[in-house]
């Protein structure tokens, strides 16, 4: 895009809210129930491109029942979080990666790209203008969830000619009621979440509807989540839930590669980083899920954990596979996993230093 159209993306025009809501208390807030007074959009029209982006009250949208979303599933979303410090200032982690990841997910659903600075400035405007609603509380942060749809009224299978992005926020708690206590997992022998070629790298709804049969197959046998393995042989470990995941065995930490079907997550990124940093490698490799229950056979499954931005990191304590349970550092949280948390979160709330510049400030 030239300057011109930069500049005028870049225009940011604000409705304020006249009618504030009461904000939740910080103590009660659960994850994505409560949505503050405001919220972004910007359009998109294949004449004109995206145009008229704005920051208005949060609202109910009127939409054409043909809107293509609603039929063929052309949307993708994003999420991450705003935190306040103890200096009480708002700040955003690593938002340009789920900027990238959006316009990634765009490529791969047909969706016109959006243009990365005028997304950031989007979301920093909308924080900015709700930063009153940024929970004080230890654990608590300001969930964004930036989306795109598709608009226009035709039942065609076809890309669509109009869509609006738009970016919500809400106040939430922890994401899990566990917080971080160690959760019991069960793999998922029939469901598959992606394959290859498919769209499971990409964060669009249609993954998360598919993945909800499992879900709730697990959740009536008291398991908090689903163990994905891949859709070709039904052999290796992909994702935990709508989580990437971690394992340290015999003092080595390992995860699945970026093999084409896993969402490639912000924090998996950050929790290799930080690994690395600690002089500690990560095998990112297929791993079997036979290599796993082997090792935790042989008592070298030391510690297991998913990761992700609504959970951070989300401990394993069981694991119930091929009808038997295997057990993860006794139910209890692991020392890498805490240590891990503890950094991650201390960056994301300005207690311990950022020494790569993962921290925007709003
Ligand atoms: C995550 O942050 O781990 C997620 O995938 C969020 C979920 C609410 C879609």
């Amino acid at each position: 895009i030239d300057t011109k159209e930069r500049f005028i993306l870049q225009q940011i025009s604000i409705t304020e809210n006249p009618n504030k809501k009461d904000k939740p208390n910080d103590n009660a807030l659960q994850f994505g129930k409560t949505f503050t007074d405001h919220m972004f959009i910007m359009d998109y029209d294949k004449e004109i491109g995206w145009h008229d982006a704005r920051v208005v009250p949060y609202q109910p949208l009127a939409m054409d029942p043909a809107s293509m979303v609603f039929h063929y599933g052309q949307t993708v979303f994003e999420g991450l979080k705003a935190y306040r410090t103890d200096r009480g200032d708002v700040q955003l982690f690593r938002p340009t990666e789920n900027i990238a990841r959006l316009n990634r997910s765009n490529a791969r659903m047909c969706i016109p790209e959006i243009d990365a600075d005028t997304a950031l400035k989007g979301i920093q405007t909308l924080v900015d203008i709700d930063r009153d609603w940024v929970p004080h509380l230890e654990g608590t942060s300001l969930y964004i969830r930036p989306f795109v749809i598709a608009t226009e009224a035709y039942l065609g299978v076809a890309p669509a000619s109009k869509y609006a992005f738009m970016v919500i926020l809400s106040p939430v708690g922890a994401y899990y009621d566990a917080g971080i206590n160690p959760v019991k997992i069960a793999v998922e022998n029939e469901y598959i979440r992606a394959v290859k070629g498919g769209t499971g790298e990409a964060k669009t709804a249609g993954n998360y509807a598919g993945s909800m049969a499992a879900q709730e197959k697990v959740a009536a046998l008291g398991y908090a989540q689903v163990l994905w393995l891949d859709g070709h042989e039904k052999k290796y470990i992909e994702e935990v839930g709508s989580m990437n995941i971690f394992f340290k065995i015999n003092g080595k930490v390992i995860t699945p590669h970026l093999s084409g079907s896993i969402l490639p997550g912000v924090t998996r990124k950050s929790v290799i980083q930080l690994l690395n940093d600690w002089g500690i490698a990560v095998e990112e490799r297929p791993i079997a899920l036979t290599e796993v229950l082997e090792a935790s056979r042989k008592g070298e499954l030391e510690e297991a954990f998913g990761a992700g931005t609504a959970a951070v990191i989300s401990p394993i304590g069981e694991l119930f596979a091929d009808g038997e349970s295997y057990i993860i550092n006794n139910h209890k949280t692991g020392d890498l996993s805490k240590r891990v948390y503890e950094t991650l979160t201390g960056i994301q709330y300005g207690r311990i230093e950022d020494p790569h510049q993962w921290i925007v400030r709003v």
